[in-house]
């Protein structure tokens, strides 16, 4: 008999990497293409389903801005597990995700599991949903017109790569050797998302 067992799960990334867009897809199966930036945090439930159990898994979508981070403590205390997410087409969130997972390391529970993950794979060519266009997309030139006016100064605008920055091995072969749960993937398609949960349910029922 299916025995619900709660878990606290916290999100963390540098802003705009799609850590609430992440939980939006995986808690009401949507996408919203302009998602507005999370303020302080925010909490959302969902369960998952393991051979033998049920975990419900309650979750802390932290705000990616650094004015936020002093308060990140509050959400990973006594957390289960992390997942830290960093997008793969912008180079600067990896090692943001690694001083987030650093942070981890020394200060959660010590028994946390943590999942490191790339979102936005749709933007890879090298992905499935990308290869259904022949030619990578290239934006370059529309990219500075299509930013509506006033939007300069957000931390959410700076010019996006919009094409992979960071290969799957590299964020990979770190998060072996740190001892992570290692995913790609995308919240526009979501491709990924249950899986990065269910991953985390499972190393969870373990312990
Ligand atoms: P903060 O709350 O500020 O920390 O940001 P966040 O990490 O929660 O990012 P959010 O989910 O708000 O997403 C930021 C932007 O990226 C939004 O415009 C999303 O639509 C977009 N986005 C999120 N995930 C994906 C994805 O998988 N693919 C693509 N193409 N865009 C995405
Ligand atoms: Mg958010």
């Amino acid at each position: 008999p299916a025995k619900p067992i709660q878990i606290k799960v916290v999100l963390l990334g540098e802003a705009a990497v799609g850590k609430s867009s992440l939980v939006l897809r995986f808690v009401n199966d949507e996408f919203q293409e302009n998602k507005e930036p999370t303020i302080g945090a925010a909490f959302l439930t969902q369960k998952v389903r393991l051979d033998d159990s049920v975990l419900k898994l309650d979750i802390w979508d932290t705000a990616g801005q650094e004015r936020f981070h002093s308060l990140a403590p509050m959400y990973y205390r006594n957390a289960q597990a992390a997942v830290v997410v960093y997008d793969i087409t912008r180079a600067s969130s990896l090692d943001r995700a690694k001083s987030w997972i650093k942070e981890l390391q020394r200060q959660a529970n010590p028994d946390i599991v943590i999942a490191l993950v790339g979102n936005k794979l749709d933007l890879a060519s090298d992905s499935p949903s990308a290869n259904s266009t022949s030619t990578p997309e290239v934006h370059d030139d529309a990219a500075d017109t299509e930013e509506a006016p006033g939007d300069a100064g957000d931390e959410n605008s700076e010019s996006e790569g919009r094409s992979r920055q960071i290969a799957t091995a590299t964020a990979s072969s770190y998060a072996q050797s740190a001892g992570l749960l290692f995913l790609e993937a995308s919240a526009k398609t979501g491709e990924g998302v249950v899986e990065t949960f269910t991953e985390i349910a499972k190393k969870l029922d373990l312990n």
